[in-house]
């Protein structure tokens, strides 16, 4: 199995340029299913789950090819087939938007249950709410979900959601864009990427209004057009270099960002001790000082997000006293990394959401395992700053939404290599 091999204590240096947003990407594609025409799809990140998916939709019958880096071009006309491989969709957790996507597409769907990143337990019952106050008749088995037109046939309605679920908002747009009649969501994620997803379809011909809002509203429309469009800047990718600057050290220039997306996290950063310019589409992270200790609690945007929740408690681990770090999407997060990060001398300890986490001088080299994607990302950044040798063994996980990790991080000063076997 691949592993990465990391020399740490080198300071970070240089310009790193962001790829595309993972978690937009991810819904965007899909979402091509609903289009009669060809979409051409810029700033698409080349990483696994990105794959994996154009694979299902390559045997679902999509015509797709990349003229370029980064550059996808789709077009889903001629797609019959509703029931998408189940051995791919077990792969990737965002499979699961091929269900909105051919409920809206097809008025059906036979879609596996997803696999992917299991840090915690992840229903999907509001996904499910949501087709069905669409009209839809929902058989779900421990195998896949199966969708067809209840009695009544589907249309538009109004959906309230349990909690401001990422997953469930865009499944709800995705099967909700060309049904007849309004749909309002209520209690919706505002996330970036789910601006990203409502510009999009708007971009082909939908009519999405109040994303990024608590109320999304989907005015159904008969058909949607080809046309051009680009993924926003992933969020996250930003952030784990900007906490693995922080963590690390350095004067890094991170650009292709939308600063804006960043304040979430920039500003504990800053708090912590690193120093922070925003311009108008990168930011300078610069970091020499101790590091001081802080209180995170992670929420849905524009709180700080669950899947920075591991990168900044590797700054954490290295403060000048306690910090306090308290989960409240994911409860099980810490169960991914904590212990790993232990095998290189942190301290943490963890009482039910909360993990107190005592800073220590330094981190020393350890061999680790990523147990899920940030996770993994999180004990990358602890081997950079660690001193000595770090192994960070099960990177399928990491490179599941990081591209060119290795290549960025080199860029940047780091001693780190891929090595198979
Ligand atoms: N939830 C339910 N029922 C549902 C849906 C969600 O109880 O039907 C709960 C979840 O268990 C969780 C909370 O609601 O406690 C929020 O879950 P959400 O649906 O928002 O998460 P998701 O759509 O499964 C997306 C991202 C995750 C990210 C979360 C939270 C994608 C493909 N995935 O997951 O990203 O952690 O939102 O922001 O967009 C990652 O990129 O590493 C990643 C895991």
């Amino acid at each position: 199995m691949a592993r990465y091999e990391i020399n740490g204590g080198k300071p970070l240096n240089g310009t790193v340029t962001i790829s595309g947003a993972k978690n937009a990407a991810v819904a965007i594609l899909p979402a091509a299913l609903l289009v009669s025409g060809k979409c051409r799809i810029e700033n698409v990140p080349n990483i696994s789950d990105v794959r994996i998916l154009m694979s299902i939709l390559h045997r679902m019958g999509a015509k797709i090819t990349s003229p370029e880096a980064h550059v996808v071009e789709i077009d889903c006309s001629e797609v019959q087939c509703t029931e998408p491989d189940a051995t791919l969709v077990k792969k990737m957790r965002a499979s699961y938007y091929l269900m909105g996507a051919l409920l809206g597409r097809f008025g059906k769907a036979h879609v596996a249950l997803p696999g992917g990143c299991n840090f915690a337990s992840r229903p999907i019952d509001q996904h499910i709410k949501g087709f069905w106050l669409l009209g839809a008749e929902v058989d779900e088995t421990e195998e896949y979900v199966a969708l067809e037109p209840g009695e009544e046939g589907l249309h538009g309605s109004r959906i309230n959601l349990d909690m401001a679920s990422v997953g469930a908002t865009v499944n709800i747009m995705l099967a909700a864009t060309l049904l007849p009649g309004q749909t309002v969501i209520e209690n919706a994620a505002k996330e970036p990427h789910i601006v990203d997803l409502a510009n999009f379809l708007n971009t082909m011909g939908a009519r999405i209004t109040g994303a990024g809002t608590d109320t999304i509203k989907i005015k159904g429309v008969n058909s949607l057009h080809g046309g051009t469009y680009a993924i926003i800047p992933d969020q996250i990718e930003a952030g784990t270099y900007l906490a693995a600057v922080t963590a690390v050290g350095g004067n890094v220039l991170v650009q292709n960002v939308i600063p804006k997306h960043m304040e979430c996290i920039t500003s504990k950063l800053q708090e912590m001790g690193a120093k922070v310019i925003n311009y108008d589409d990168s930011i300078r992270i610069m970091r020499s000082g101790k590091l001081r200790p802080s209180t995170v609690k992670t929420r849905p945007y524009p709180g700080f997000p669950t899947d920075m929740q591991a990168q900044v408690c590797v700054c954490m681990t290295l403060a000048n006293g306690t910090s306090r770090l308290t989960e409240s999407v994911y409860e099980t997060r810490f169960f991914g990394y904590c212990a790993e990060l232990e095998s290189m001398g942190a301290n943490i300890q963890i009482n039910g959401k909360t993990a107190l986490v005592k800073g220590v001088e330094k981190l020393h080299g350890s061999t680790v395992y990523a147990h899920d994607l940030r996770a993994g990302a999180a004990l990358v950044i602890a081997g950079l700053a660690a001193e000595g040798i770090t192994h960070v063994e099960h990177i399928h996980f990491i490179e599941r939404g990081y591209e060119k990790l290795v290549e960025k991080l080199t860029e940047l000063g780091a001693d780190i290599r891929r090595s198979e076997g």
